[in-house]
């Protein structure tokens, strides 16, 4: 095992009807003036946000506004919430909604204490030193990030969808009440599951050795995605379902089940090129690539795949050949991840095959490679999107 140091500093406030404490929770870690960031209308229209403006009058604290966060969240916007923290001396960000607004809140609280352009954190040009506190309200168990340190954003004249990552950015408290995914379309719960799964099979293919405890962490998440999501899309009000989703899509995340290994997230860069360019749902991009980069780098370590098939996937362990046990596995992924609705191929997911150079050419990694779990160079990168463009469930 890696040596490691495990930091997660946000207090998770989990369960029914939790939004209403928001205002107490803000107080808590110091916030005044408040920017509440939103999405495209989901929270408005369940009438969330009104439930957690409510509670941060029931506690006098002044806030303002900022909505509009689309999916893979645009830099524009970001730039126009760090004006508003200054002009409104704002001491704390309020997110509700998903990822999204997550990670645009977290480019706006780094951006916000920082003299240059807060797109330096995202091109490596800078380290975040400050940041305001943020504090979540999620609505969908998908990315992670109301218990991560990471943010990923898209640059709006290029297309370039970067991520920064800093302890600073962990959240300060998260509300995680699996009531409010209840009003999530299929497809979306369907992209978080994804998400939530990629996020433990960037960790579990390592090349760290014995690593028990988190391969098992890690079997234990895929396992409760495998049961659950397929319920919670037969029954959306399955709260029960719903709530294990939402935990298990904490702690695929927040590293628990990481720590110790030397983790992989190739398959994470790859697909951001896929939602910088296309502007489809991350988890949709992983649902093509996440299989189609398993069955390239397979045979680096058939026994780490056979397991996963075996234990995650319930297959059969084939001693005389365990390669086949190992593409059951790949295959029985991408199917569970077409039986719940996702797109599994470029054409499905609105992809080109001819874009593939650009894809690959945006991704900068040039005569460079990408180490993890397999160093993966750019010919490597634009072979994994080819097996992507014909890959069927
Ligand atoms: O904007 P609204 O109207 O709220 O609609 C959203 C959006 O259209 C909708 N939605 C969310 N909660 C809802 C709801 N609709 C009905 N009822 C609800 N309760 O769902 C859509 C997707 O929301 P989004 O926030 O984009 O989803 P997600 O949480 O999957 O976030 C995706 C973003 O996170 C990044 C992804 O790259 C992507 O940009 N990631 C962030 C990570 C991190 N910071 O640690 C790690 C991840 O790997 C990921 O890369
Ligand atoms: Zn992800």
């Amino acid at each position: 095992m890696e040596n490691f140091n495990f930091y997660s500093p946000t207090e998770f406030v989990f369960g029914r009807d939790r939004e209403n404490e928001t205002g107490k929770y803000v107080k808590k870690y110091g916030g005044t003036r408040v920017l509440i960031h939103y999405g495209s209308g989901s929270a408005v229209r369940s009438g969330l946000l009104d439930r957690v403006k409510k509670s941060l009058d029931s506690e006098e604290i002044f806030y303002t506004e900022l909505g509009g966060v689309k999916p893979n969240p645009r830099d524009t916007l970001v730039y126009e919430g760090i004006e508003i923290c200054r002009r409104e001396n704002i001491d704390f960000i309020l997110c509700v909604g998903g990822g999204s607004v997550i990670d645009s809140a977290k480019g706006i609280a780094a951006g916000a204490l920082y003299d240059g352009d807060f797109w330096d954190f995202y091109t490596d040009k800078a380290e975040i030193e400050k940041a305001l506190p943020v504090g979540t309200v999620l609505t969908i168990a998908a990315a992670g990030s109301e218990g991560s340190g990471a943010s990923v954003v898209t640059q709006e004249s290029t297309k370039l969808k970067r991520d920064t990552g800093s302890d600073l950015l962990r959240p300060k408290f998260s509300v995680l009440n699996p009531q409010l995914t209840c009003t999530l379309p299929a497809f979306q719960t369907a992209c978080g599951a994804a998400d939530i799964m990629a996020h433990v099979f960037e960790r579990y293919f390592t090349n760290t050795a014995e690593v028990e405890i988190t391969d098992r962490l890690c079997e234990a998440v895929l396992l409760t995605m495998i049961k659950e999501t397929p319920r919670v899309i037969a029954d959306p009000d399955n709260y029960e379902a719903r709530a294990n989703i939402m935990w298990a899509g904490t702690v695929a995340h927040n590293d628990i089940v990481g720590v110790g290994r030397i983790q992989d997230w190739n398959s994470h860069a790859i697909e951001h090129e896929l939602s910088g360019m296309y502007d489809v749902a991350h988890g949709a991009g992983l649902a093509v690539i996440m299989p189609s980069w398993m069955e390239f780098v397979m045979s680096h370590n058939i026994m780490r795949f056979a397991q996963m098939a075996v234990r995650v996937f319930g297959c059969q362990m084939n001693f005389e050949n365990p390669e086949v046990t190992a593409k059951g596995g790949i295959r029985a992924f991408r199917s569970f991840l077409h039986s719940i609705g996702l797109p599994v191929n470029f054409a499905e997911l609105g992809a080109r095959e001819e874009d593939i150079p650009a894809l690959v050419k945006n991704l900068g990694l040039g005569d460079g490679k990408t180490g993890g779990f397999v160093n993966l160079s750019s010919d490597d990168v634009a072979e994994i999107y080819r097996i992507a463009v014909n890959a069927k469930a």
